[in-house]
């Protein structure tokens, strides 16, 4: 089974959003949309988004998921929108729990602020299957990043989130809350353990090297060339490596407003007595 595939790359994140659809049935699933926010001056807006709907109207597809990979720390998603305009559940990992746990905490969200996952449609289990139209995708948990990482196979394709990289680029941090660089090892050897010839669809991309933005690979070319986790480099050497790069990388720029979002599954923090709506900045607490 072969969905179809169309990714948009978002050049100020350098985030890739993928539409999945079953080519036959129409029926697809878009995976790690963007929300557009300007931090100088708060301003959201869809212009990543409205590029899928048109797409999505365009080519007639009928919208049944609406996914994340993880809540994710360097934009917004556009969950609630695409929801809004072309129909669709939203879905994350069930360990989504874990991550609004923490960041309850940290952002004090409000008292009533729920810490199940109920403000998405949908929570996949660890091996979960579910369709798109005829093809069959699997859930699989694949946590390391963050605690409620999945990644999505769906037939020869598999949506791999903040897990690996371009080979040349490597992979995912693991310094954020919950993160966990032994964890990540494991995910990251579970996915190179399908066939070599899966198709690995990334959530990011930041063209090292001047090289051009490509956000697609294979399991084999991981497995020959990635960086840090090619055939032959153990658990420990890609932990000790991980915590030494990790050292050395900024906050994303947008984590405070992203996160606060996200984890609401992308709706808004509830409005003050004015009736606006206003982000958190946490003094001193990542
Ligand atoms: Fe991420």
């Amino acid at each position: 089974m072969k969905p179809n595939v169309k990714t948009f790359f978002d050049g100020v994140t350098f985030t890739a959003s993928h539409v999945i659809w079953d080519p036959q049935t129409k029926h697809a699933a878009i995976v790690d949309s963007v929300k557009d926010y300007d931090p100088k001056s708060g301003r959201t807006s869809t212009d990543n988004a409205d590029q899928i709907v048109s797409f999505a109207e365009s080519e007639g597809l009928s919208v049944e998921w609406i996914l994340e990979t993880h809540v994710h720390a360097d934009h917004l998603t556009a969950g609630p929108y695409l929801q809004q305009k072309l129909g669709g559940k939203t879905g994350i990992g069930s360990r989504i729990d874990v991550v609004q746990g923490v960041f309850k905490d940290i952002f004090n969200a409000e008292e009533d602020f729920a810490t199940d996952g109920r403000q998405f449609d949908h929570l996949f289990e660890n091996g979960e299957v579910f369709h798109i139209g005829a093809l069959e995708a699997t859930a699989v948990h694949t946590p390391g990043h963050t605690p409620a990482c999945v990644t999505f196979i769906v037939g020869d394709a598999a949506f791999v989130g903040d897990t690996l990289f371009m080979p040349d680029f490597g992979t995912a941090r693991c310094d954020f809350p919950g993160g966990d660089a032994r964890e990540l090892f494991k995910s990251i050897k579970t996915i190179l353990s399908l066939p070599v010839e899966t198709r690995l669809f990334l959530c990011h991309d930041y063209g090292p090297n001047g090289r051009d933005y490509q956000w697609e690979t294979t399991v084999g070319e991981e497995r020959e060339k990635n960086i840090h986790v090619h055939d032959g480099v153990d658990e420990d050497a890609f932990v000790t490596m991980r915590a030494e790069r990790d050292r050395q990388l900024d906050m994303p720029a947008l984590i405070l407003p992203s996160v606060q979002i996200n984890m609401r599954a992308g709706e808004m923090p509830p409005p003050e007595r004015n009736g606006k709506t206003y982000l958190k900045i946490p003094v001193d607490a990542l």
